[in-house]
């Protein structure tokens, strides 16, 4: 880990992740940006019961949509529901379980789903840093196995039903957290050295910039962003950084500041004038790369990357998916 990468980049979110840096972000955000009606658009949300995927599903039931929420709790998936229904007005929001850290269910439930929904939007919000090296019952690395092998292979799965469609989108919550990692594809499940839950995290955050670049490249008829919220008051924030929390609650974002890019990205026209495979912070893309950071990979790493997630999805594929 790079002191030099640490400071510059928490510099930077002092100034430009915290609700004053988007409060100056919005000042040049376009209001006609957001006024569409998004009826009879599907969009599929994963981690939609609370934080950033509660107010994102918010927001665009408001504007029509037809809402998948993905959720591995069935209490707290309904009782968003209710919440998302009451507060949109709209009945059309419905509820899926799915542990994502689990590879199998991942591509039996995008198999099910394919067969009784159409799909316009996925957004991949679910996520989680785990602090302790904690394994799934299949023996992978719980962070590696939410944030990168379950967001891979429900994209991968799901990605005939988007290409039958218009104006289709992929958006993935990553974090600017990834910008103080380079890719490491020797240890992709951290099995080697001291076990630091939030590099794990900024690891595999950095692995989903990595694999939107490489499907916007594969999926010319998809839109594929990835972006970062800023810092809100989720509970993830409260829970996983606790320290962090304390320090910088009166200036974190709020769920909506948060979840205002995901909600562009996923409904505006206004983001698809820009090229799929871009990475966004409040409405704009950002370089994925601190200045002089050496975090740059290389091709070969990245085919490493792509290779391992297709060899370790397959093992858990049956045989009508699409690998
Ligand atoms: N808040 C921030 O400042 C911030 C900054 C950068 C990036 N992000 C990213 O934003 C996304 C949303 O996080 P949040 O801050 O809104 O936190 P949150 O409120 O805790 O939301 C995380 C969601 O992911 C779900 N989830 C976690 N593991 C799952 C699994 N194995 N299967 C299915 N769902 C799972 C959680 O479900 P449960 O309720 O069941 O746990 C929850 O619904 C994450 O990808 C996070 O990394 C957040």
């Amino acid at each position: 880990m790079s002191l030099y990468r640490n400071t510059v980049w928490f510099v930077k979110g002092m100034r430009e992740y915290t609700k004053g840096g988007y409060e100056a972000a919005s000042k040049h955000f376009a209001a006609e940006d957001l006024q569409t009606d998004v009826t009879g658009r599907s969009y599929m949300i994963t981690g939609a019961n609370s934080g950033l995927g509660k107010a994102v599903a918010q927001a665009i039931a408001k504007k029509g949509g037809v809402i998948h929420l993905v959720c591995r709790n069935k209490e707290r998936a309904e009782e968003a529901q209710k919440e998302i229904i009451a507060s949109s007005g709209s009945q059309n929001i419905l509820v899926h379980l799915l542990d994502i850290s689990n590879p199998k269910e991942v591509w039996e439930f995008a198999e099910r789903f394919k067969t009784e929904h159409r799909l316009h939007v996925l957004i991949n919000n679910a996520g989680c840093m785990v602090n302790h090296r904690e394994l799934t019952g299949d023996g992978i690395e719980k962070n590696f196995a939410t944030n990168v092998l379950g967001t891979y292979i429900l994209t991968t799965a799901l990605l005939p039903a988007l290409e039958k469609e218009d104006d289709a989108r992929v958006v993935t919550v990553s974090s600017g957290g990834m910008l103080v990692q380079k890719l490491n594809v020797l240890d992709l499940q951290f099995e080697n050295g001291t076990f630091d839950g939030t590099m794990a995290y900024a690891q595999n955050k950095r692995q989903q910039v990595i694999l939107t670049e490489h499907w916007a490249k594969a999926h010319p008829k998809i839109h594929f962003s990835v972006m970062h919220p800023g810092w809100a008051d989720t509970p993830a924030v409260r829970s996983s950084m606790p320290d962090f929390y304390q320090k910088m609650k009166n200036r974190l974002r709020t769920e909506e500041q948060g979840a205002d890019t995901v909600v562009w990205l996923a409904v505006s026209p206004a983001a698809t004038k820009h090229a799929s495979g871009l990475f966004f912070q409040d409405r704009k893309p950002v370089s994925t790369h601190l200045p002089l950071a050496s975090t740059h990979s290389s091709a070969g790493d990245e085919e490493t990357l792509l290779q391992t997630l297709q060899d370790m999805s397959g093992k858990f594929a049956t045989a009508s998916c699409n690998l």
